[in-house]
């Protein structure tokens, strides 16, 4: 059986991780991180993509269908926002896990509310990047759609 494949997909500002307010989000880049999970995950493919612009995530999620069998979704600042996000998981078939490194609710009230959530089929929140690892885990789990 070919192996799966799952695309990460990050959006604004994610791509300052390991500078930006340390504290919330940690000491560590992303692009090192995604190195590590490629290496302790090579029964996976996985890919990765970052854009601050939220029509580009947009045509991303549009341009997974019929390629991936997952996608794990940090729309950051998009999630609390983006109609538009929300509507392209809603259009497409590939499974989208939430994911967030913080605890949005432990954190301003503003995060609480995620417009994404109710087209993914769960969400990881406030396990730090180990929650990335963790989003790959359930990918293996679960049954592929033909
Ligand atoms: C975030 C939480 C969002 O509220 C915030 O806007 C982000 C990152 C997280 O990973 O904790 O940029 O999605």
């Amino acid at each position: 059986m070919d192996k799966k494949k799952i695309i990460i997909i990050n959006g604004p500002n994610l791509n300052l991780l390991g500078k930006r307010e340390p504290e919330i989000y940690g000491a560590s880049g992303f692009e090192e991180y995604f190195l590590e999970l490629q290496k302790h995950n090579s029964d996976l493919l996985i890919e990765y993509y970052q854009s601050n612009i939220e029509g580009k995530l947009v045509n991303k999620i549009q341009e997974t269908e019929g390629k991936f069998d997952g996608i794990i979704l940090n729309a950051a600042a998009y999630t609390h926002t983006s109609v538009a996000i929300h509507d392209a998981i809603g259009a497409i078939s590939v499974p989208v896990l939430e994911i967030h490194i913080s605890n949005i609710y432990k954190r301003e009230e503003f995060r609480h509310k995620s417009i994404i959530s109710s087209k993914c089929v769960g969400m990881i929140s406030g396990l730090g990047l180990k929650g990335y690892q963790l989003a790959l885990d359930y990918f293996k789990t679960i049954k592929r759609k033909k």
